[in-house]
C-alpha cells in the first residue's frame, strides 16, 4: 500500500486553551493528509469528496514546536468509495498521537457518485491486513 506523508510544525496559533495543538486544527490537517491519499489513488483532486470522519482518536497532547507528521493510505475501496487509514506520529518517534479513518466517495461533475473502478489495496503486512480488517467493518 502506498503511504503518503504530510508534515506540521506546530505554531501559537495552532493551540487551545490548554496550550496544546487544539482538536480542530488537528481535524484539518488529519482530513486533508487522508484527502491526499485518496485523491492520489483516483488521480482527479476535483472528484473526491468526503462522505464521513469515522473517528479520529486523540492519544497524546502535541505542544508548540513538535513537528507532526501524518501518515495516510488507502485501505479498501468499494464500488464509489474510498477508505483511507491517518495517523500523526512527532517525527523520528513511532508513538501514535492520534489515528483514525475518513470515506471519500467519488463524484461526476454535477456531485453524483460515480464507480471509480479502482483495484482493492493489497496488504503487504500484519498490520496493513488488520487495517483493512478494521475499515470494512466502519459505517
Ligand atoms: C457523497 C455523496 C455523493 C454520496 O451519495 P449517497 O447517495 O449518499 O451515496 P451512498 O449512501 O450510496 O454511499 C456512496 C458510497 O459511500 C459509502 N458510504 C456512505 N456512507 C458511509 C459511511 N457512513 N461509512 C462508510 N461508507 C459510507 C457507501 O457504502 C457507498 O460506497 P460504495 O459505492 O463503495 O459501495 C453525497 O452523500 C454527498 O454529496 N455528500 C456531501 C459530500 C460533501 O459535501 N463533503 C464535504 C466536503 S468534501
Amino acid at each position: 500500500m502506498k503511504s503518503y506523508k504530510v508534515a506540521h510544525l506546530v505554531k501559537g496559533e495552532d493551540l487551545n486553551h490548554h496550550g496544546t495543538l487544539f482538536a480542530g486544527r488537528m481535524a484539518e490537517w488529519f482530513t486533508e493528509a487522508c484527502f491526499v491519499a485518496a485523491a492520489s489513488k483516483y488521480g482527479k483532486t476535483e472528484s473526491i469528496v468526503c462522505v464521513k470522519i469515522h473517528g479520529m482518536r486523540f492519544s497524546a497532547p502535541m505542544n508548540k514546536g513538535d513537528i507532526i507528521t501524518l501518515r495516510s493510505k488507502v485501505v479498501t475501496t468499494g464500488t464509489t468509495s474510498i477508505t483511507v487509514y491517518g495517523k500523526a506520529t512527532r517525527e523520528n518517534d513511532d508513538r501514535v498521537l492520534l489515528d483514525g479513518f475518513i470515506t471519500f466517495v467519488v463524484v461526476d461533475e454535477n456531485g453524483n457518485k460515480m464507480p471509480h473502478n479502482l483495484e482493492k489495496p493489497q496488504p503487504s503486512n500484519e498490520e496493513e491486513a488488520a487495517l483493512i480488517e478494521e475499515a470494512k467493518k466502519l459505517r
